[in-house]
């Protein structure tokens, strides 16, 4: 029988791939043939890496990595098909989308190459973000008739004022390595070969801080901020919204173009 508190849990999702390192817990995306798109079934392998994680006494912070070259290609479209049929997000992109916001432990992330949708908007609740000098980061939401998620509606004005976070979320530009680190979602920008070392140099830095400071000084520097109810509510919101979203000919039309697009 697996321990529900120990962390690395039993894999759920031969996309997921959880890991030990020491005081720091790595969840790793593993779907490069599809450029890391992000199933119902990867959502709640990463949800029940992360809880597990929370609740080991020798996890100090949390790692998320994705693929050489891919991060994420965002929430996987043909899942959206299936979504637009009940109107509905699964449970598990919402269960996902709370337990981020809910992390007690720091979060660093490792991004190289391409972050779309949630591949960004998951950013903003990251402590600290290590990229490529080659990632891309997009959220193409309202092309596909679409509404931002993830409370980015909420957490993006405030990281980089509402004129970045409107071109990021509504006009959908991509955001370069630069324009990333400029606009605070990132904190810096390496080669892509030297991602994955610095994200891990740096988590294990932090995972031999002492504990009980950190989280101390976690929750003095997120006082500032909305608090994690209001981030949950707005998650909640954007769903809702999202679901009605899905369900319209402008988000269909945008799916089957998607879908058709090589034939
Ligand atoms: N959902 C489902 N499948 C996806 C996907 C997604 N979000 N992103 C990529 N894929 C699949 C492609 O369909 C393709 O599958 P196939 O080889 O079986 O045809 C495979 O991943 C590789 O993608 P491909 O488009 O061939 O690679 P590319 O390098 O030319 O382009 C992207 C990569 C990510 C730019 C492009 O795939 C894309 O625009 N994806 C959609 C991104 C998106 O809108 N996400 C939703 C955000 S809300």
């Amino acid at each position: 029988m697996t321990d529900a508190t120990a962390f690395p849990p039993a894999p759920t999702s031969p996309h997921v791939v959880a890991e030990r390192d020491g005081g720091v817990a790595v969840v790793r995306l593993a779907r490069p043939e599809k450029k890391n798109a992000m199933t119902s079934e990867m959502y709640a392998a990463v949800t029940s890496a992360w809880v597990a994680a929370e609740a080991d006494d020798d996890v100090a912070v949390h790692l998320w990595l994705g693929q050489p070259g891919a991060f994420s290609a965002g929430n996987d479209i043909e899942e959206f098909l299936e979504a637009a049929r009940t109107g509905q997000l699964s449970h598990a992109v919402v269960d996902f989308l709370k337990a981020l916001a809910g992390l007690e432990k720091p979060l660093v992330i490792g991004v190289d190459g391409l972050a779309i949708g949630v591949g960004t908007t998951a950013l903003l609740h990251a402590d600290l973000v290590i990229a490529s000098d080659r990632s891309t980061f997009r959220t193409p939401f309202l092309d596909l008739g679409l509404v931002p998620e993830a409370a980015s509606s909420l957490l993006a004005p405030i990281r980089m004022g509402h004129a970045a976070a409107f071109e990021l979320l509504c006009l959908g530009a991509p955001f370069d390595a630069a324009r990333a680190v400029a606009t605070g979602l990132v904190n810096r920008a390496v080669p892509a070969d030297q991602v994955e070392a610095q994200a891990r140099e740096t988590a294990r830095a932090l995972a031999k801080k002492p504990r009980q400071a950190m989280a101390a000084a976690r929750r003095l520097l997120r006082a500032g901020h909305p608090t994690r109810e209001a981030i949950v509510a707005r998650i909640v919101d954007e769903a809702e919204e999202f679901g009605r979203r899905l369900k319209s000919p402008e988000a269909a039309a945008a799916f089957a173009a998607f879908m058709s697009r090589k034939g």
